[in-house]
Parts: structure tokens; sequence; C-alpha cells
């Protein structure tokens, strides 16, 4: 039989819920799988976990899981993801060397000398094809580590950490000029502004973990870039360079700490007023990008979520909690929270291309069961 949650008790429920699904999906190794249920999925992702293990890092604060060693379980689960990023980080250290001397020398990246953006547990690489040179990964994992830091009072950082957040910080300094696939894995020739503030908001996590580090040049220089080339002509950060267009992912502009942009700035407000404007979709949930037709383009949970994670950043509870509502009703039987819905989409003829190739929308999501205990933080006592 299926049992349908009380309303009442949903928002304890899929609390737990995503503690559950999230905790349960980490591999030995201290990857988390982006989705178990979706064989493309199966692989843990840098952007993914970061944003995953920072949700962990807030929810162990006031709603510790126990653990057997004493310490909130969240805790332990973030900090072993943070090793097993810093391990792929640390593995791969010849070839970031290489990619970093080639940029010296003027020369753009080869993609055997990058990171890939999704790995096996063990450190191996999925098949060939995968969009995998992203550089926003590498960047949110900095930015995620340094709350984790902050938070459990890690200090000093230890040895295998600091290596790995002194080798992606060289690594982005040297490469954060060139095209890249953007944090949807699509248009891998062109830069994108969501990228960028991705590895501004990694490179000042950086400098905040090794106070030595050499970073804030090229941090001004991405933010002169940014103003310079990456806004559209009605004064909105753009999806990429050149597009007259936004993207949801632009919300990534004003993570907190090291952000790009303060939330409340007038830049980040125009941004966030066009992607409501173009992408919240009837109903609440929010579009990639209106050109968007994976899985038909639908209206993303995880979105919706991250919408109300920036509306409590600029102190909108109301809004953000419409925006939670609506993400809890899409929630299945049991709890799972997924990728996005199929109740409204910009191009309806792709779904069942998608469907075929890659299965049903992947649920849960941990992903957006992450942004879900990052919403349910910020909105605690309001
Ligand atoms: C999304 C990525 C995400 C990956 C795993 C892709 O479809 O575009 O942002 O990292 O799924 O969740």
């Amino acid at each position: 039989m299926v049992t349908r949650f009380r309303p009442q008790h949903l928002s304890k429920l899929l609390h737990h819920r995503s503690q559950q699904v999230i905790l349960d999906n980490q591999q030995p190794g201290g990857g988390y799988l982006a989705c178990p249920t979706m064989p493309d999925y199966q692989f843990s992702w840098f952007r993914d976990g970061a944003f995953i293990a920072y949700a962990l890092t807030l929810d162990g604060i006031y709603h510790m899981v126990p653990h057997r060693a004493g310490m909130s379980g969240q805790w332990d689960s973030a900090g072993k993801f943070h090793t097993w990023c810093a391990r792929i980080i640390n593995d791969r250290a010849g070839a970031l060397e290489r990619t970093i001397a080639r940029a010296a020398a003027g020369q753009p990246p080869v993609a055997a000398d990058t990171l890939n953006a999704r790995y096996r547990d063990e450190g191996g690489v999925g098949p060939m094809g995968w969009p995998e040179f992203q550089l926003d990964g590498p960047g949110l994992w900095v930015w995620s580590l340094a709350a984790y830091v902050e938070v459990c009072r890690l200090h000093p950082l230890p040895v295998a950490w600091a290596q790995a957040v002194e080798r992606a910080a060289r690594y982005l300094a040297a490469v954060w000029r060139y095209p890249c696939y953007d944090c949807w894995e699509e248009r891998g020739s062109d830069v994108h502004i969501s990228t960028l503030a991705a590895i501004y908001a990694g490179l000042g996590a950086a400098r905040h973990l090794i106070p030595t580090l050499e970073v804030e040049p090229t941090r001004a220089e991405i933010r002169a870039f940014i103003l310079d080339h990456g806004l559209t002509p009605g004064g909105e950060l753009a999806k990429s360079v050149g597009l007259d267009m936004v993207d949801a992912n632009l919300l990534l502009a004003a993570l907190p700490d090291y952000g790009l942009l303060a939330p409340d700035d007038p830049l980040m407000r125009r941004t966030v007023a066009r992607i409501e404007r173009d992408l919240l979709a009837e109903g609440h949930g929010v579009h990639r990008h209106v050109e968007d037709t994976y899985y038909g383009g639908g209206a993303w949970v995880l979105l919706g979520l991250w919408l109300a994670w920036y509306k409590t950043q600029i102190g909108d509870f109301a809004a953000a909690r419409t925006l939670l509502e609506w993400a809890e009703a899409h929630a299945d039987a049991e709890g799972n929270l997924p990728e996005q819905t199929r109740a409204v989409m910009l191009a309806p003829s792709y779904y069942a291309g998608w469907v075929e190739q890659r299965g049903e929308i992947a649920n849960p999501l941990l992903w957006t069961h992450a942004e879900y205990l990052i919403v349910q933080h910020a909105l605690q006592g309001r």
C-alpha cells in the first residue's frame, strides 16, 4: 500500500527523507551518486556534491544525525566527500600541472589534462563522450569546503585538503578564460557567467583557507571581465558572453560568503527579476533557460528551491515559503524529490526522446534534496 504524507507533517518528513536519501547514497569512498536510479547519473559530480556537502554542513548544526563517533552524521559524511574530492584532484596533479604550464605559455587546455565533471567512487571516469570539461565544479567544491572548515572549526587544514585547494585554485586561475561546458553540461564553446561566478567564489574561499594564496588579482580580473563582457543589453548578468539571455544558474552569482555579488546588489536584483520574468514557470518551478529541451525543458524542482534560497538571502521569507511548498508538492509517495517536473514544459516534443535515452526524470536527485535542506536551514526559526 502506498502511504501519502499528511500535509502537516510534510516538512518534517521531507527533511528526514532528504537526510536519508543523501546519506544512503554516499559511496564507500566518499562520493555521492547524483541519482541512484538513473544509470547516467550513477557518478559523483564536484558540483552536485559541493551543494550536498554544503547542505549537510548546515543541517548538522541544528539537526544532528547521530553517528557512532559521537559527531554529527552529516559532518562525518561531508568530511568524507571533501576527502574524496581532494583525492581525485591530488591524483591528477601531473595533468593539472601540465594544463597550468600550457596556459602560462598561452596554449588552451587539452581534455586529457583537465578535471572531469563526474567520477566513479573509486576515481575512474565514465564512458567517453560526456561533456567533461566544466570549471564550475572545482570552484564550488572549494567554496563548500570553506564553509565546512568554518562550521566544524577544522584548523589546521588537513595536508591533503590544503594541497588539493592550492592545486584547484592554480588550475582555475590558469584556465578561467577558456570556454567550457556550463553547469548544465551544454554550450561547450562559450564562456559562461555562472561558471565564472563559481570560480570567483572558489578562489575567494581558497584564499580564506590558505591566506598566502595569490588569487586576488585573478578575482579582480574575473569581476572586471564579467562587468565588461558578461552583461545583457538590458543590464542583467548574461547566461554566456554575447548572449542576450539569462539562465537560472545565475543564482550562483549570489553564493554566500565569497559570491560575486551581494544578494541585494542592483545587478543581482535585475538578473533575478529577468529570471522570474523569463523562467519562472506557471505554478512556481523554474526553467533552466528559454532554449531548454532536456526532458522537454520542464520546471526544475531544484531551481524552485534555489530561488527560494535566494529569497531567504534578501529577507523575502514569504516568497521562499511559497516556493518551498511548491517543491514539497512534487515529492513522490516515498518523499523523493526529482530534478524537474513535466507539469509545465517549454518543449514537450523532446520529452519522450530523453526518456528513451536515459529513463524517467532523475528521482530522487540528491542535489534537489540538498537544496531542500539549505532552504529549511535558512527558514529555521523564521
Ligand atoms: C545537470 C547537471 C548535473 C547532473 C547530475 C545534469 O543533467 O545538467 O547540472 O550535475 O545532471 O545531477
